[in-house]
């Protein structure tokens, strides 16, 4: 009996054990973006990489006397995250570190202005693109008929965000100006009014966002040359292809009914208030 007992045991585990290499099998198949989308949901949390020193799209704010990270890509996560069913963790960082955590599978999804290269689109899946301001120089006021074009920051100091696009741009529009990286855009800022730094590039509506809260800068009447690959979209690992349609899903939508412009001017607003 006790033997019978013990092979009936040892039969029915050798079955489950066969019906759980069966499943193994079916997960293994499914493909690597079903599961990305499935896991956020099951967790309930989406987890986000920014880089909150770019106002109106990511920032530190108080609320109710609370420091909060606030700005238009907040909003448009918090829609996203709507439509999925889930809570949003986020995690602030260095831009200069924010795809790289994404790369290391640290967070699911990056949001912070990032723009769609080419380049990027190597190493990482994009959304749909979301918003496209260009590109500009910011100056001091009292510089206004000094650094009137290209040519005239030549040899001077010229800021850029490390590890963003404004970093190549230097590069390749100001070769003969001396490029100074800085990993947090409102220590440029602090480098301009000092005057250890000349000019900054930085994207159009980023700038006037922090001309308003430093009245003594302004934007210089100089072209640079867009390219067509500099829009915001969300960052996401590669082949995320379901997760991927519902966060296409949901921009579209923001898009349409004019949602993401209404983000913009309401944090435009907020980033004001919290300068004056
Ligand atoms: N759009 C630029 C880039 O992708 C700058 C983004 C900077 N974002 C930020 N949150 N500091 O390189």
């Amino acid at each position: 009996m006790k033997k019978f007992l013990s092979l009936l045991a040892t039969g029915l585990m050798v079955m489950t054990m066969a019906a759980c290499g069966n499943d193994a099998k079916a997960e293994s198949s499914k493909t690597t973006e079903q599961d990305s989308l499935t896991a956020i949901k099951e967790a309930g949390v989406l987890k986000v990489a920014t880089s909150a020193d770019f106002a109106p799209f990511e920032f530190h704010a108080l609320v109710d006397g609370k420091d909060k990270i606030v700005g238009a890509d907040v909003d448009l996560i918090a829609e996203l995250a709507k439509d999925l069913g889930v809570e949003v963790e986020y995690m602030d960082m260095e831009f200069n570190a924010v795809l790289t955590a994404l790369q290391q599978g640290k967070v699911d999804i990056a949001i912070s202005g990032i723009s769609a290269t080419l380049e990027r689109q190597e190493s990482f899946d994009f959304s749909v693109n979301y918003y496209n301001p260009p590109q500009v120089v910011v100056i001091n006021k009292k510089n206004a008929d000094v650094y009137t074009d290209l040519a005239s920051l030549k040899g001077k100091n010229v800021g850029a965000q490390k590890g963003s696009i404004q970093e190549d741009i230097v590069t390749a529009q100001l070769p003969d100006s001396t490029k100074v990286s800085v990993p947090k855009v409102p220590n440029l800022i602090v480098e301009l009014n000092q005057g250890s730094i000349e000019a900054l590039v930085l994207e159009k509506t980023i700038a006037e966002s922090y001309i308003y809260q430093n009245p003594d800068l302004m934007l210089a009447e100089i072209e640079l040359t867009s390219s067509e690959d500099e829009a915001y979209a969300i960052a996401l690992p590669k082949d995320s292809g379901d997760l991927k349609t519902e966060i296409d899903k949901s921009i579209q939508k923001l898009i349409d009914n004019g949602q993401i412009e209404e983000f913009v001017d309401k944090n435009i607003q907020l980033a004001n208030q919290q300068a004056e």
